[in-house]
C-alpha cells in the first residue's frame, strides 16, 4: 500500500523518501546515504536500504516509454 515504513531509524527515513531520492536521481546507496544521510549511524540499515533501491530502479527500468505509451 501507500503506507511509508521506516528503512532507517536512527535517521528516521522512509522507503517513500528513498524511492523519491532513486526518482530524483540517487542510483547507489553511497549517493542515498549522501543526501538523505541514510545508514550514516548505526548502519543496521545499510542492506534494506539497498533492497529498497534496487527495487525502485527495477521499478523505474520496468516501465519503458511504449509501455507507459500503451497504458496511457
Ligand atoms: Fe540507519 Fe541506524 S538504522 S543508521
Amino acid at each position: 500500500g501507500d503506507q511509508a515504513m521506516y528503512v532507517c531509524l536512527c535517521k528516521g527515513i522512509t522507503d517513500h523518501q528513498i524511492r523519491q531520492a532513486v526518482e530524483n536521481g540517487a542510483c547507489s546507496l553511497k549517493q542515498v546515504s549522501h543526501c538523505l544521510g541514510v545508514a550514516r549511524q548505526c548502519g543496521k540499515c545499510a542492506s534494506f536500504a539497498k533492497l529498497v533501491i534496487h527495487e525502485a530502479k527495477e521499478r523505474q527500468l520496468g516501465t519503458p516509454a511504449d509501455l507507459a505509451y500503451a497504458l496511457g
